[in-house]
C-alpha cells in the first residue's frame, strides 16, 4: 500500500486578475487534505481510480480523454515511462470541500501524482508535479491560471504571475486566517467565463480593476514579508471591493465578510472564484473566537482556522 497526500489552498489576494496576467498570492491550508492510496488490483483490471466519497469508479484505459482522474493517472504514468502500468486500485478520499475555492480538484490530482511516484519509487520536483496537475485543472476549470496547482504542489505561500513567475516567499510574521464557507458551490468555470464576457465588453474598465488588484498583491507581498499584519488587512478589504466591482461576489459572501469585520477581523474578502464558496478573514489570537462566532451567526456552514507561515 502506498499513500500520497496533498493540502488544500486559499487565494489570499488577486483571484480573477491573475487570469489576466496580474500577480496573485495563494497559501496552503493543511487542515484539509486529499489522500490517494494505491493497492494491488484484480488481475487484468488495469488502473482503476475509486473515489468512495462521491461514488465514482474510473477504469483508466476505458475513460474518455476529458475525465480528470484518468487524465492525471495517464499523464503521471507517461511522465514516469510506465505507460502500461500493472493492475492497481487508487483509492481517493478528501476532506477538501468541493467547489469552495479550496483547490479540491488540484489536491486530489496532486495526491494521485505523489502516490504513483512513490509506488514506482520515483521522485518528481514540485514544478513537475504542478505541471502534471495543470493538465487535469484544464479539464475541471477550462482556462485556469495555474495558481491552484502551483500552491498545492509546492505547499508553501506563493506569489504567482501566470506564465512569468512563481515564487515561494518569506512570511515575516505568521498570521491567522478564518475561512468561512457560504455553503454554496462556487462554479469556477462559469464565473471565469462570465467575467471574460464582461471584460471583452469593457476591457478598459475591467482592465483597470485587474491592474489595481495586481498593485494590491504586490503591496501585500511586501506587507507579509515585513510582518505588517494591519497593512495586509486593509489590502484584503480593498481587494474585496474590487471583486465586488468585477461582479463575482454575492450577498452571502458579502454578509460573511461584513460579519468578520464586525467581529474584529483586520480585513476580509471573498476567496477563489466567487458567487459562493469561501471567504477569508485576517484574525488574531484575540479575535479568533469572536470572528468564528460571528461568521457562524451570519450563516457560515463551516469555519476553518489556519496559520500562514
Ligand atoms: C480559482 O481558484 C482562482 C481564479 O483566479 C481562477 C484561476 O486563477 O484560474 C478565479
Amino acid at each position: 500500500m502506498t499513500l500520497g497526500c496533498a493540502a488544500g489552498k486559499v487565494i489570499l489576494l488577486g483571484e480573477h486578475a491573475v487570469v489576466y496576467g496580474q500577480p496573485a498570492i495563494a497559501v496552503p491550508v493543511i487542515e484539509v487534505q486529499a489522500r490517494a492510496t494505491i493497492e494491488p488490483g484484480a488481475a487484468g483490471q488495469g488502473v482503476v481510480v475509486w473515489a468512495p466519497d462521491i461514488g465514482k469508479r474510473v477504469v483508466v484505459r476505458e475513460a474518455p480523454d476529458d475525465d480528470p482522474l484518468a487524465c492525471i493517472v495517464r499523464h503521471t504514468l507517461q511522465k514516469m515511462s510506465h505507460g502500461r502500468a500493472s493492475d492497481l486500485t487508487i483509492i481517493v478520499t478528501s476532506t477538501v470541500p468541493i467547489a469552495r475555492g479550496m483547490g479540491s480538484g488540484a489536491a486530489v490530482s496532486t495526491a494521485i501524482v505523489r502516490a504513483l511516484t512513490r509506488h514506482f519509487d520515483q521522485w518528481l520536483p514540485s514544478q513537475a508535479v504542478s505541471d502534471l496537475v495543470y493538465q487535469a485543472e484544464v479539464i475541471y476549470h477550462g482556462t485556469p491560471s495555474g495558481i491552484d496547482n502551483t500552491v498545492i504542489a509546492f505547499e508553501k505561500p506563493v506569489y504567482f504571475v501566470r506564465g512569468v513567475t512563481r515564487e515561494v516567499f518569506w512570511v515575516g510574521k505568521p498570521f491567522l486566517l478564518a475561512i468561512g464557507d457560504t455553503g454554496i458551490e462556487s462554479p469556477t468555470r462559469e464565473v471565469v467565463g462570465d467575467l471574460r464576457q464582461r471584460y471583452h465588453a469593457d476591457p478598459a474598465g475591467y482592465g483597470s480593476l485587474f491592474e489595481r488588484a495586481g498593485v494590491i498583491a504586490v503591496g501585500a507581498r511586501a506587507a507579509i514579508a515585513q510582518g505588517q499584519v494591519d497593512a495586509l488587512g486593509l489590502l484584503l478589504d480593498e481587494n474585496h471591493g474590487l471583486l465586488q466591482q468585477m461582479g463575482v461576489s454575492c450577498p452571502e459572501l458579502d454578509r460573511l465578510v461584513a460579519a468578520a469585520r464586525d467581529g474584529g477581523a483586520l480585513g476580509a474578502k471573498l476567496s477563489g472564484a466567487g458567487w459562493g464558496g469561501n471567504m477569508i478573514a485576517l484574525i488574531t489570537e484575540e479575535t479568533r473566537g469572536r470572528v468564528d462566532l460571528m461568521l457562524r451567526l451570519a450563516g457560515a456552514s463551516n469555519v476553518i482556522i489556519t496559520e500562514v507561515r
